[in-house]
């Protein structure tokens, strides 16, 4: 049996490893990994970490290109590595862009597909965008629907997808995360081995959602650059995403501040372990919105709506929106009332329990 990985970012990149492990140490199947490269280097710190070399590197990257140029050339080169490899399976991971031109490459050309982190749902096209829709033109293409937990499962069945095409394996996501996680960390970047993290409240940021670009994160950085100044013992890291559009609206608002590091992407094994030290995690990311639970960090979800709710309904994580008011209100909260904090400070795993690769791969065997 032959199974071609396909993917082009960071987080398919972090959820696709595990299952590139496993698959290689199957006798019965040969594994073809093709990146896109739709990220390049928070594709390439990844594959260094898992020590993946791809089989295929179609490097589409540029920065600045529109969603059209990722989509038609990841589409044109997949085709061409379709048709010489001839795979019997084309997996591939999550909402992207390059999950979407992978589906179609290989349907074009009537190679099965399993789609890996099938049935997230946040019943909005545009949020998140583009990857709600994404996600669902995937799933329409998809021969394996390869689904976390029991409410991704029961939203394909929900739009008819049959129930014998639809597997509940858990998040890859856990997988990985604990292949990194390690106890007595240290990091490699001495800003961050520099911070007290017993005596201070450290608050982890991620923000990069297209919707969330412009005023939305102007609201969420400007929350969280006052809560700075109202309590003295917090620090906030925020390892910017490449996009330059980010990365203006933070040099905007949070300025030159001692106690908030405006740092580079971390590797993945330096972020989770600092996932683990920090107090509050910020951030619009869908990965860390799984992560989170299994650390039992309080996470405070900047965006309107979730296509992860399980992490919600857990208590761990909350949705706070975008809006100035209630970012600021709930990060006061957790910062004053120490009840608050210890109500979401829990560890709970609605993700999955890290053998999530393993389920995937028994059944693509079982299921030839
Ligand atoms: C993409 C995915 C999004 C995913 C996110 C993870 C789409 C449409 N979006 O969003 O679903 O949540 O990745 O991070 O598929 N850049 C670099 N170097 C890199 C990566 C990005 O410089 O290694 C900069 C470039 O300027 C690039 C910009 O970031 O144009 C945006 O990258 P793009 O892949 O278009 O979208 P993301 O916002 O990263
Ligand atoms: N991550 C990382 N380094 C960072 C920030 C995030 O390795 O500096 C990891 C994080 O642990 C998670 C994934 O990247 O597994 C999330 O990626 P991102 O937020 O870019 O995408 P999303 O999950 O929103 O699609």
């Amino acid at each position: 049996m032959k199974v071609m990985c396909v993917f082009g970012t960071r987080p398919e990149a972090i959820k696709m490893a595990p299952i590139v492990k496993v698959l290689k140490k199957e006798p019965e199947i040969e594994t073809i990994v093709c990146v896109t490269a739709q990220h390049r280097e928070m594709l390439d710190q990844v594959l260094s970490l898992f020590n993946i070399v791809p089989d295929y590197d179609l490097n589409i990257f540029k920065s600045g290109q529109s969603l059209t140029e990722i989509t038609t050339k990841a589409i044109i080169g997949l085709e061409e590595v379709i048709i010489k490899e001839k795979p019997d399976v084309l997996l591939v991971q999550g909402d992207t862009t390059t999950v979407f031109a992978g589906a179609l490459a290989a349907f074009y050309q009537k190679v099965k597909i399993g789609h890996v982190e099938a049935g997230l749902r946040s019943g909005n096209l545009y949020s998140p965008y583009p990857e709600e829709a994404n996600r669902k033109l995937t799933g329409i293409l998809a021969n394996y629907h390869f689904a976390p937990t029991e409410r991704n499962r029961q939203n394909l069945l929900k739009e008819d997808y049959p129930e014998e095409d639809i597997f509940i394996t858990g998040n890859t996501v856990i997988d990985a995360l604990q292949y990194a996680i390690k106890e007595d960390y240290t990091f490699n970047i001495q800003e961050l081995n520099d911070i007290d993290y017993e005596s201070k409240n450290v608050i982890l940021l991620t923000s990069h959602r297209r919707e969330n670009i412009g005023k939305p994160m102007e609201n969420i950085f400007s929350a969280i650059s006052d809560i700075v100044k109202k309590y003295e013992d917090v620090e906030v890291v925020f390892p910017m995403h490449l996009n330059p559009k980010v990365r203006d609206v933070a040099y905007k608002v949070f300025g030159d501040n001692s106690r908030i590091h405006l740092i580079e992407p971390l590797d993945y094994e330096p972020f989770t372990n600092l996932m683990a030290k920090c107090h509050i995690i910020v951030t619009d990311s869908g990965g860390l919105q799984e992560e989170a639970p299994t650390l039992g960090k309080p996470v405070l979800v900047v965006r309107e709506e979730t296509e992860r709710p399980e992490g919600v309904e857990a208590g761990t994580a909350k949705l706070v929106g975008t809006s100035y008011d209630s970012l600021y209100e709930n990060l006061d909260l957790l910062l004053s009332n120490e009840a608050e904090y210890d109500k979401m400070a829990k560890a709970v795993n609605p993700y999955g329990d890290g053998k999530a690769s393993e389920r995937i791969v028994e059944i693509l065997l079982e299921n030839k």
